[in-house]
C-alpha cells in the first residue's frame, strides 16, 4: 500500500492594520530605532488594536482565506489545531472558537500550547491525524495577540513582539510531496527564563499580581538567546544530517522569527545563504506562534513542488524543533 504523507495544501494569514514603529516605541520607552533594529533586526510590528477583538479573530481571518482559495466548503474540515499562548481565555480552546466563527461544524478542534514552537507542534499534530488515515482536512493554525501580554513600559520585551496569525490546510497525498521528517524537543526546566507569572493555577489573579505587572511576559533575554541560538541551530543541523540533505539541497529555511542575529546563526550553521532563508521579521517582529505560516505566506508564490523546505522554532518552555517537508503544489 502506499504510504499516506500530509502536505501543506493551502496558506492563510492575518495581520492587523495598525503599525507600531520602533519610532512610536521611542515615545512609550527609553529605546531608539537604531539599537532595535540592530540587535533584533524588527523595523515595525503589527498590533490589534480592537479592544472586542482576540487572538481568535485573527485566526479566523487566516482560515477564511484558506477556504476562499480553495474554494472549500468549512463543513468538511474535520480538525482545527491552533498553537497558541494568547488564548482568548483559559477555556474553552481558541480552536474551538475559530470552529465555531469560520463554521466548521463538523470539526473538533483543540490548542497547543507550545509558545513560539506552537505552530511546529501543531503540524505534526495535524500530519499524524492525516498519515492515520482518519481524517482529510485538518486546519493547522499559529495565532498570537502578543500586545495583549506586552507591558509597554518594560523595553526588553515590548520591542520584540507583534500581532498575528497564519494557517496552513493539511491534506493527505500518496506523492512522495509533504512532511517528510521532524524532530521536536522540550525541556520545561527552561521556564524560568521566560514565563507568564501570573493568572494560572500556581497563581491566580489577584489585586497584588496587578500590581506587580505579574500578567506580562517575563523575558530573561541574554539567557533565551543563548539557548535559542545553540539550539534551534543544532536542530536544524541534526534533521539535515538525517534526511541526507546538503546545504544544496534546501531551498529554504523558514526560521522563527525570534531575532535577526538567531536566525543568521541558524542558517550559517547549515551553511545556507541568507537569500534561502525566509526573513520578514523587520516587518512583523516575533508574532510568537505565528511566524512560520506568516513567512509560508509571505513566501508562497515564490514556492515550487517539490521544494525541500526546513521549519524551525525555538521558544518558551523551552520548546524547539524542526520540520523537512517537500512543498507540494
Ligand atoms: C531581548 C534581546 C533583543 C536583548 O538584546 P541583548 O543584546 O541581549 O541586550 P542586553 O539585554 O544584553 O542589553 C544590552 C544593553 O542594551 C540595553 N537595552 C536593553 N533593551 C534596550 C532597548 N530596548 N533599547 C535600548 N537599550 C536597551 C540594556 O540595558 C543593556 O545596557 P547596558 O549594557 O548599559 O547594561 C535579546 O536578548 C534577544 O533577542 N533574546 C532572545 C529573544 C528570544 O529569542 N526569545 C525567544 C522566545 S521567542
Amino acid at each position: 500500500m502506499e504510504k499516506i504523507q500530509a502536505a501543506i495544501t493551502a496558506v492563510g494569514g492575518y495581520l492587523p492594520e495598525d503599525v507600531l514603529s520602533n519610532k512610536d516605541l521611542e515615545k512609550l520607552v527609553d529605546t531608539n530605532d537604531e539599537w532595535i533594529l540592530s540587535r533584533t533586526g524588527i523595523k515595525e510590528r503589527r498590533i490589534l488594536k480592537d479592544p472586542t477583538k482576540a487572538t481568535s479573530d485573527m485566526a479566523a481571518e487566516a482560515v477564511k482565506e484558506i477556504l476562499r482559495k480553495k474554494n472549500l466548503d468549512p463543513k468538511e474540515i474535520d480538525l482545527i489545531i491552533v498553537g497558541t499562548v494568547t488564548p482568548d481565555m483559559s477555556f474553552p480552546s481558541t480552536a474551538n472558537i475559530v470552529a465555531d466563527k469560520v463554521g466548521a461544524i463538523n470539526s473538533f478542534s483543540f490548542d497547543i500550547s507550545a509558545a513560539c514552537s506552537g505552530f511546529l507542534y501543531a503540524l505534526v499534530t495535524g500530519q499524524r491525524f492525516i498519515e492515520s488515515g482518519a481524517y482529510k482536512k485538518v486546519i493547522v493554525v499559529g495565532a498570537d495577540k502578543m500586545s495583549s501580554i506586552v507591558d509597554y513600559t518594560d523595553r526588553s520585551t515590548c520591542i520584540i513582539f507583534g500581532d498575528g496569525a497564519g494557517a496552513v490546510l493539511l491534506e493527505s497525498t500518496t506523492e512522495k510531496v509533504g512532511i517528510m521528517d521532524s524532530i521536536l524537543k522540550s525541556d520545561g526546566s527552561g521556564r524560568e527564563y521566560l514565563h507568564l507569572k501570573a493568572g494560572g493555577s500556581l497563581k491566580p489573579a489577584s489585586i497584588d499580581t496587578i500590581n506587580n505587572k505579574e500578567h506580562f511576559i517575563y523575558q530573561d533575554g541574554k539567557h533565551v538567546f543563548k539557548f535559542a541560538v545553540t539550539n534551534m541551530a543544532d536542530v536544524s543541523y541534526e534533521i539535515m544530517q538525517r534526511n541526507n540533505l546538503k546545504a544544496d539541497d534546501i531551498d529554504w529555511l523558514v526560521p522563527h522569527q525570534a531575532n535577526l542575529r538567531i536566525i543568521s546563526a541558524t542558517a550559517d550553521r547549515m551553511n545556507l545563504p541568507m537569500d534561502k532563508v525566509m526573513v520578514n521579521i523587520e516587518k512583523y517582529g516575533n508574532t510568537t506562534a505565528g511566524t512560520l505560516p506568516l513567512c509560508l505566506w509571505d513566501w508562497e508564490k515564490q514556492l515550487k513542488k517539490g521544494d525541500n523546505i526546513v521549519l524551525s522554532a525555538f521558544g518558551g518552555g523551552f520548546t524547539w524543533g524542526s520540520v523537512y517537508l517537500k512543498w507540494a503544489y
